[in-house]
């Protein structure tokens, strides 16, 4: 018998690289996106300033900013064929389906795809970021039976992607827990979602392949996917007078039906997600503005319950979860949203790869019959 090789299972605790676009703590709670920590960037700067700052390392001039909020604000509107072609997607598909073909059909269409120069992909990288707000509204309203509504170029990120969701700006708390939202989700290192892009980018494909397949990551419940999760558990439990307890009753259900409680744990941190406090911050801010105690009510006899029961704590998707739903996105956008924002890291780190790039191609232990001949 051959002597197996260690195995990493899920690359756990395994360092495959360096990067210098962010850094995770998990030991002080803090995460630094290029040397700021989240909290401070997401108290005072915009979601554009933050993706500049993930893209070129620094935060931009006043001048530098003018001319990306201009390029950006002329990309926002989607081609009439990349519209077709999320007309003709059945309902049925889950919205992160719809986001990736849309992406997809961007790529296709795009005739510098294979341009993998720096220029090239900040370029491809600027487009995605200014258009991803588009495919996620245009597809919550088809959903809804409402008609698209074009961007305006007058308002800035946030409060642009709220108007093509919901036809109207809404007031700026919402505004502001949306960018906070969006900054909190912007990057994280090497998670599943931004590993499967530099596995991608590694084999020397283009960025529109590397984004598609980190959707495709991101879908997955045990990641991204925990945002939407969370709101099917609030509406199991039901919203309403007696949240707390009713949570708490639900979860020894849960538990004993060893299912996983989605919106807790995180594969990097054991003692808390840095960014849940400020996300939580503005959750609360939302429940005050929309009067709705009983979100609250739930939101923490379910944490509650869980650190009693399991000593788990909330990932950045728990407040997230209930954020959107207070502010009128439908439990299948929330994913969608996650796309948005988290296009920042995912190019950054797409062209951070290119720049010292190495195929990676890990190695597998075999644990199939042993030779045998016909
Ligand atoms: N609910 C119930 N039990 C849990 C949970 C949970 N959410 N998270 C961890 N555990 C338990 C596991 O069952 C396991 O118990 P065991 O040792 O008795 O088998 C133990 O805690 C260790 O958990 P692992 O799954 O091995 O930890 P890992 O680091 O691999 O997983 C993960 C991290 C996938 C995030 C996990 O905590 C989980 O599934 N959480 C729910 C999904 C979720 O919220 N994902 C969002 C991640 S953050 C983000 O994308 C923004």
């Amino acid at each position: 018998m051959t002597e197996q090789p260690q195995i990493f299972k899920g690359l756990a605790g395994v360092v495959v690289d360096a990067t210098a676009i962010s850094k995770v703590n998990p030991e002080t709670n803090s995460l630094l996106y290029r040397g700021y920590p989240v909290q401070e960037l997401a108290a005072s700067k915009s979601f554009e300033e933050v993706a500049w700052l993930l893209w070129h390392g620094e935060l931009p001039t006043a001048s530098e900013l003018a001319g990306f909020q201009k390029s950006e604000r002329a990309q926002r509107a989607l081609d009439a064929h990349v519209k077709r072609v999320i007309d003709e997607l059945p309902l049925t598909a889950h919205p992160m389906d719809v986001v990736r073909t849309a992406v997809s059909v961007i790529g296709a269409s795009d005739p510098t795809t294979d341009d993998s120069s720096p220029e090239g992909n900040l370029a491809k990288s600027i487009t995605l970021f200014a258009k991803l707000p588009a495919i996620v509204s245009y597809d919550q309203r088809r959903r809804r039976g409402e008609g698209v509504i074009e961007p305006r170029e007058d308002l800035d990120y946030s409060a642009n992607f709220l108007w093509m969701s919901f036809g109207e700006i809404p007031d700026d708390v919402v505004v502001d827990a949306f960018r906070v939202s969006l900054i909190l989700y912007a990057e994280h290192s090497f998670n599943a979602s931004t590993f499967t892009a530099r596995v991608i980018t590694s084999t020397l494909s283009d960025l529109y392949s590397a984004v598609t397949g980190a959707i495709g990551a991101l879908k997955g419940p045990l990641h991204g996917g925990a945002n939407e999760a969370v709101l099917h558990i609030f509406n199991e439990i039901g919203f309403g007078p007696n949240a707390h307890e009713r949570a708490e009753a639900w979860l020894e259900q849960a538990l004993a039906e060893k299912r996983k409680i989605m919106g807790f744990g995180h594969r990097v941190y054991k003692k808390g997600d840095s960014r849940v406090p400020t996300m939580r911050k503005s959750m609360v801010e939302l429940i005050e503005y929309y009067n709705r105690p009983d979100v609250l009510d739930l939101y923490e006899g379910l944490e509650a319950a869980m650190t009693e029961r399991k000593g788990i704590l909330p990932n950045l998707d728990y407040p997230s979860g209930p954020a959107y739903h207070l502010m009128g996105f439908d439990t299948l956008t929330f994913t969608p949203i996650f796309v948005a924002a988290r296009i920042t890291g995912w190019t950054a780190h797409i062209m951070e790869q290119l720049q010292a790039n190495a195929l990676i191609r890990p190695l597998s232990a075999y644990n199939g019959v042993d030779e045998r001949h016909l």
